[in-house]
């Protein structure tokens, strides 16, 4: 079997951030979204994968480059704009020839591996398999209907009245057959080649579609909620383990993963969470849920379930910092220059909650 990856994509929900690098690219627990995803295909036992690149493909080849690292081989296959899921996978024909595959989203983060949805759908017969998650509220995604035999029969784009409460993770398991299917399908109402409309198309010509009901927590990162909510979920996951300094006056618990060259200094940490390589805390609090990335700088300032990328500064703050999602190279920090003053240089649609 073959891994493909969709990586393109504008990721318009997670503005300003994804205006300068890819939504794939940031990090849940200090470790990319799209490295996670690499990580659960390889695991499966699957060395051959492409990913799909749009606008951002400069950025995801410098950081995942050959795939070598992981043991995997990475094929880029460049979509010239996001026209769509099924049109993702018609531009990887190339790549994936005649067999059968696993297509994964590449901005989306599931419990425990992909290991034995993959073994099912390699030793069955069936022409695809579609990963079904029970969900409180089916009207807000795409839903399946299973037939008494556990087969889908239809798939509705968030339906009024669901037929069930099983929505569609983003994994994807095909044959050679989709190839039919992304071939007759046409672009729907805007104007994208929708995943949906092909597995309907082989339903609706009789090949075998059967679902896998994952049981375990799936998110798809779209929104920065989503982010923060995926990355609470892989901190309390994470193995700790220290290897940077704490220094005597800290208070640093036992759920608490500090990285190489990270220091604390008269600090207190709560776990889950994580501090990145070369990273600073000092006369801080860090609250649960918290990933912090390598290169920051915490300071006389209080951070709680919140993901702060690298090179930034948080310092001196008068209130804590919480629920939030922070770039690169941001500097926060409380200026004792008069007039007393909000003093901001915000890109295009930041989003600031001032008390
Ligand atoms: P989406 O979340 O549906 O789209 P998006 O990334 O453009 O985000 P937004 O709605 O915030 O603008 O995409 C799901 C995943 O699939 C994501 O990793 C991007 C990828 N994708 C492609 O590779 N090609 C495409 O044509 C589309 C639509 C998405």
């Amino acid at each position: 079997m073959k891994g493909l990856i969709l990586s393109g994509g504008k990721g318009t929900r997670l503005y300003p951030l994804t205006f300068t690098s890819a939504k794939q690219l940031i990090p849940v627990a200090n470790k990319p979204v799209l490295f996670r995803v690499i990580e659960s295909i390889r695991d499966a036992g699957i060395t051959e994968i492409g990913i799909v690149v749009g606008d951002t493909a400069d950025e995801i080849k410098a950081a995942v480059r050959t795939g070598h690292r992981w043991g995997v081989n990475i094929t880029y296959i460049p979509q010239e704009a996001p026209l769509g899921l099924a049109h993702a996978v018609k531009i990887s024909r190339d790549f994936l020839g005649d067999d059968r595959f696993v297509m994964f989203l590449g901005d989306n983060v599931i419990e425990g591996g992909i290991t034995p949805l993959i073994r099912q759908f390699a030793d069955s017969e069936w022409n695809s398999q579609i990963v079904l998650t029970p969900v409180p509220q089916p009207e807000q995604y795409g839903v399946a209907e299973l037939d008494e035999n556990g087969r889908i029969v239809r798939l509705i784009e968030k339906p009024k009245v669901p037929p069930s409460n099983l929505a569609l993770v983003g994994i994807y398991m095909f044959d050679e057959h989709i190839w039919e299917a992304v071939e007759a399908i046409r672009p729907s109402w805007r104007g994208e080649l929708e995943i949906t409309d092909a597995i309907q198309w082989l339903v609706s010509n009789g090949y075998q579609v059967y679902p896998y009901i994952h049981q375990g927590w799936w998110i798809d990162t779209g929104r920065p909620g989503d982010m923060l909510e995926a990355n609470s979920m892989v901190l309390a996951e994470l193995k700790p383990h220290i290897e940077g300094y704490v220094d005597r006056d800290s208070e640093v618990d036992s759920r608490v993963t500090i990285e190489k060259g990270a220091e604390i200094i008269n600090s207190v940490v709560r776990g889950p969470t994580i501090i990145g390589q070369n990273t600073r805390i000092v006369n801080a609090y860090i609250g649960p849920f918290t990933s912090i990335s390598h290169d920051c700088v915490v300071k006389d300032s209080e951070v709680e379930r919140s993901i702060v990328l690298s090179h930034s500064t948080i310092e001196n703050l008068p209130a804590r910092v919480q629920d939030s999602l922070i770039g690169r190279h941001v500097v926060l920090k409380r200026s004792p220059i008069r007039p007393k003053a909000l003093k901001l240089t915000l890109g295009d649609y930041s989003n600031l909650g001032l008390l």
